[in-house]
């Protein structure tokens, strides 16, 4: 047993069996669970960052196949949010304790890089001391590099699946893996605090794919690493497929706090959504980020990437409340800081 963490930790090369037989058994997970939250309680004590994540844009011209605000979903009802609507945002957010603003959006053209830019100036402006996060899709380097330049700090783009044929299975000829590679390695590259990631349980997932993600996460050894379950869209090809389990979701937030003890690792939205108390069994699994909306309540709806989505009812205030209360109930502390990784002293 204490091998495997031993394993994890001081990533050993690992066959593709080990991993597969640690994915595939609950039989390790209690063991699993405590040695990540003790790595997590090293490292990070009980602290639980808080990133604001603010929805401006629903228009993607995009169509993976899984995800509700595709171009093809002419159900969806379409918004943007002004610059204007973006700072009182923020400002609503820094008063409930907010130092991260997570701009998320569809790959939207109508927001030039003029626009995002000027966005991201007058953040930095009205907010020195926060860090600004995109969540906006592939762009080339140089976009990354002006977003950058212009007082952006961090830059959220999930792999989705590092396996090349998985990744044809879930989206369109018009993207490619090789083109997601490349945008994660610019982001890296130019400076950006990096955050990938993948879903669980996605259609087509094999144990297989899942180690090849772990490998990718290897290589990129990025700050933040979001997972979480799959779940269908009812407008989506993939509209009966299952979803991803919270079971798979949250042993593999512990593996990957072992194989990345500083990584910046969100309990997230869908794992809440899976599971009523699916983001408390992440953190208590080593995760220690959480992401709660602070988009308008008017638009909240409307952002709906998969069905039942939580926290769309809720005003900020009253959503920071109610995951003040979960966390403390887990045993953990939301704090009131930036929230850098604590980067290790060799690397
Ligand atoms: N179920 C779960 N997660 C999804 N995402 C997109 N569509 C779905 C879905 N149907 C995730 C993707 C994306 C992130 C913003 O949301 O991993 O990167
Ligand atoms: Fe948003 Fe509970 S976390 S309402």
């Amino acid at each position: 047993m204490f091998e495997i963490v031993d394993k994890l930790e001081e990533n050993h090369d690992l066959s593709d069996d080990f991993f597969k037989s640690l994915l595939s058994t609950d039989k390790y997970d209690a063991y699993l669970f405590s040695e990540a939250d003790n790595v997590r309680r090293k490292i990070y004590g009980t602290d639980v960052y808080i990133r604001g994540l603010i929805e401006f844009t629903n228009y993607c011209k995009n169509n993976c196949y899984y995800c509700g605000i595709r171009a093809g979903n002419t159900n969806a009802e379409r918004y943007r949010l002004s610059e204007d609507d973006i700072l009182l945002c923020c400002g609503e957010g820094y008063k409930l304790g907010y130092r991260t603003f997570v701009l998320q959006g569809g790959e939207d053209p109508y927001f030039s890089d003029e626009k995002i830019c000027s966005i991201i100036k007058k953040i930095r402006a009205e907010f020195p001391d926060c860090a600004i996060t995109l969540s906006i899709g592939e762009k080339s380097r140089e976009s990354y590099q002006k977003y950058f330049d212009s007082g952006a700090n961090r830059y959220l783009l999930r792999h989705e699946t590092a396996d090349k044929n998985h990744y044809r299975l879930l989206h369109p000829e018009s993207l490619s893996l090789e083109n997601r590679k490349r945008c994660l390695f610019d982001l890296k590259d130019i400076g950006f605090q990096t955050g990938s990631g993948f879903m669980v349980g996605s259609p087509y997932q094999t144990l297989d794919n899942i180690v090849s993600d772990l490998r990718f996460l290897r290589k990129l050894n990025p700050e933040m690493i979001g997972i979480g379950p799959f779940i269908p869209h009812k407008d989506t090809k993939f509209r009966d497929f299952p979803a991803g389990t919270v079971e798979l979701t949250v042993r593999l937030i512990a593996i990957l706090r072992l194989m990345f003890p500083y990584a910046l690792i969100p309990a997230t939205t869908a794992l809440g959504t899976v599971s009523p108390l699916g983001r408390e069994k992440g953190l208590k699994a080593g995760a220690n980020v959480i992401m709660p909306n602070l988009s308008p309540t008017a638009v909240r709806k409307k952002y709906m990437l998969y069905d039942n989505k939580i926290c769309t009812g809720e005003e900020s205030a009253q959503c920071k409340n109610c995951l003040s209360n979960r966390v403390s109930g887990a045993g953990y502390k939301i704090v009131t800081d930036i929230g850098d990784a604590k980067k290790p002293n060799k690397v």
